[in-house]
Order: structure tokens, then C-alpha cells, then sequence
């Protein structure tokens, strides 16, 4: 049967209002001013998406937004985006998710209120079919809590609808781990954490060792190394791959994102792991062209350009 979408992005959305030229740092009973102000789109997941439909897949995002602005500002961007917003959820009993940045030279300095961001989880999952697309990928975890405490039977009602599963974690902020990998990480096709992620999560240090300490439940892993690449393991297989080293790079924002992109728009193409691979190398590198995470990815020619830019 014809699937509507290649693929639905399921993960975190919230608004980042990031304030720039900031003259000194915020006390306690003082105020200060910042010269300059930016409302965006936050969210690793809506970088993803956002890539993903500029390399050409049909993608849908699936997330908890609230019915205020902030809601609506973030459904209008995903859809500037060519993310289709047909699976987005709105609700009035909480919020919208915000992060402020304060930015200075060297670093920001962040504050989120999770918001809606904490509340999707098999009550509205559950409702919803999945058979409308071939593939699912679910993103920043540890940022939403309903959706790390349900996620085993969330991903069986996925596989129920025949869809596959791709899940990048992300970090935990609170540096638990706290899912039960042993369920989880069969129920997933492709397992798509950073080297810190897979040694935090599985308590290893070394990332031999943590990679040994999950392949056994995974079906396939791939795991992304910044700068130095990613490693790519299924069964017998496995292919470690240097990254297309941008050597001054804009900025990394988004590179995990935009790599995710890369492999998992290959992936619903049916492409074997190592083209898969090598497309998510490809436009995690692109990613480092341009500021912020979908910079480079704004328009084909901008991509073709850059990863131009890469190819031998
Ligand atoms: N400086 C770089 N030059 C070229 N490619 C890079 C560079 N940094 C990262 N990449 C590519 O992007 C991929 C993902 O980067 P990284 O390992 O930083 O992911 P991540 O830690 O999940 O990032 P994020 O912070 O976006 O979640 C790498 O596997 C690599 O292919
Ligand atoms: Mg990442």
C-alpha cells in the first residue's frame, strides 16, 4: 500500500528565544539589556525533520505543542520547513515548551521550561495509526518525560502498524538512563546514539566496550563521533568511517541532526547500511557549512553546493 510519508519525526518542539549582546551577566534584584533578540524554532527533532524534507523525503512531525502563540509560531515554521503538520498534536492544559538563550561570546547560558514538551506519551500515541508512513524516528528521549517512561509499548504499537524505527537519544540531562534498554533496543531498526551517549548509557567506559554492551539487543547501530566519523555495526558487519572533515567549520549545531538526516532519508530509499552511512556523513559535514542547524539545507542547491564542497 502507497505510505503517505516516508518519514514521521517524533521528538521535542519548543521555541528559543535567544538574546545577544547582553551587556554583563543577569543578577538577582538588577536588570540589563541585550541588544539584540530572536525568536526561532528550537528542538533537535525539528532540525531533523526540517533536513530530512529538504533532501526530499515526505516527512511529518509528530509532537505536543500548546494552543497559545508559541504553539502556533512553531507549527507555521515547521510548515515554512515542507514538514507537513497533520500528526502535530495541540493542547490547552499546558504550555508550549521555551528555551531562553542568553548568548555570549564564548558560550550561552540556557533556562527551558519543558512546557507540552513532557506530556506526549501512549494516551495520544495510541490513537494514532501508524500504517500512514514507512518509517518513524524518535529523537531527544530524556527531554520528554511521558515519552521515555512509555516508550516500550509506544514502539510496539509502531511495529504493530509495520513501520521501522530509528532512535537517537540524545543526552540525558539528568545522567540517568533510566529506560529499559534490554526491551527497547530490539524493538528498534536502527539505534542512533553519539560516542558519550552509548558510554553514559551503558555505564562502560571505552567505546569498544559500550558498543559490545548493546549490540547483542540491537538490530542495527550507529554510532556518530564527531569530527572522527561514525561507526556503522549490524550482525557481522561493521564500517568505521572518517567524517568529509570540514576543517573550519561555522558552527557544529545540529551536526548529529543533520547526519540522522542524512542516513535515515537514505534508509526509507531501501539504500543498504553503508550508503546509509556514507549520506549521513555526507550531510552531517554539510551541516558544519552554514550557522545554526538547518542553515546549509536551504534549498537543493545550497546542499548540492556544499557537499560539492566534500566529494572526492
Ligand atoms: N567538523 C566536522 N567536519 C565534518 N563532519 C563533521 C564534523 N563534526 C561532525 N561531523 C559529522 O556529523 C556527524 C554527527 O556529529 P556528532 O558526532 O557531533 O553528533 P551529535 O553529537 O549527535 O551532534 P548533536 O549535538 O547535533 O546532537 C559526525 O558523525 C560526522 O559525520
Ligand atoms: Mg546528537
Amino acid at each position: 500500500m502507497a505510505k503517505k510519508y516516508d518519514i514521521v519525526a517524533l521528538g521535542e518542539l519548543n521555541i528559543d528565544l535567544i538574546l545577544n549582546d547582553i551587556q554583563g551577566f543577569p543578577e538577582i534584584g538588577k536588570e540589563i539589556i541585550a541588544d539584540r533578540c530572536t525568536m526561532t524554532l528550537g528542538s533537535s527533532t525539528a532540525i531533523f525533520a526540517a533536513n530530512a524534507s529538504a533532501l526530499g523525503a515526505r516527512v511529518a512531525f509528530l509532537g505536543l505543542v500548546g494552543t497559545d502563540d508559541f504553539g502556533d509560531f512553531i507549527e507555521r515554521s515547521l510548515r515554512e520547513r515542507g514538514v507537513d503538520t497533520g500528526m502535530l498534536l495541540r493542547t490547552s492544559e499546558h504550555n508550549s515548551g521555551i528555551t531562553v538563550c542568553m548568548s555570549y561570546e564564548q558560550d550561552r547560558a540556557n533556562v527551558t521550561f519543558p512546557g507540552s514538551m513532557n506530556y506526549l506519551g501512549l494516551e495520544q500515541v495510541q490513537k494514532l495509526d501508524f500504517s500512514c508512513t514507512k518509517h518513524v524516528h524518535i529523537s531527544s528521549l530524556f527531554l520528554q518525560e511521558q515519552l521515555r517512561k512509555d516508550i516500550v509499548p509506544i514502539l510496539k504499537h509502531i511495529k504493530a502498524a509495520g513501520a521501522t524505527v530509528s532512535l537517537d537519544t540524545q543526552w540525558d540531562p539528568a545522567e540517568k538512563w533510566d529506560v529499559p534498554w534490554n526491551e527497547v533496543l530490539p524493538l528498534v531498526d536502527v539505534f542512533m546514539p553519539n560516542a558519550q551517549e552509548i558510554e553514559a548509557l551503558t555505564g562502560e567506559s571505552g567505546l569498544e566496550k559500550a558498543i559490545a554492551a548493546v549490540t547483542p539487543k540491537c538490530h542495527a547501530l550507529v554510532v556518530k563521533n564527531g569530527s572522527k566519523g561514525s561507526i556503522a555495526i549490524d550482525g557481522a558487519f561493521r564500517r568505521e568511517v572518517p567524517a568529509f572533515l570540514n576543517p573550519e567549520p561555522v558552527d557544529c549545531i545540529g551536526a548529529g541532526d543533520s547526519f540522522n538526516a542524512g542516513f535515515v532519508s537514505a534508509f526509507v530509499q531501501g539504500k543498504p547500511l553503508q550508503e546509509c552511512q556514507d549520506a549521513g556523513n555526507l550531510t552531517g559535514a554539510i551541516s558544519t557549512t552554514a550557522a545554526g542547524g538547518t542553515g546549509a539545507f536551504s534549498s537543493p542547491e545550497a546542499i548540492e553546493a556544499a557537499a560539492k564542497r566534500f566529494r572526492k
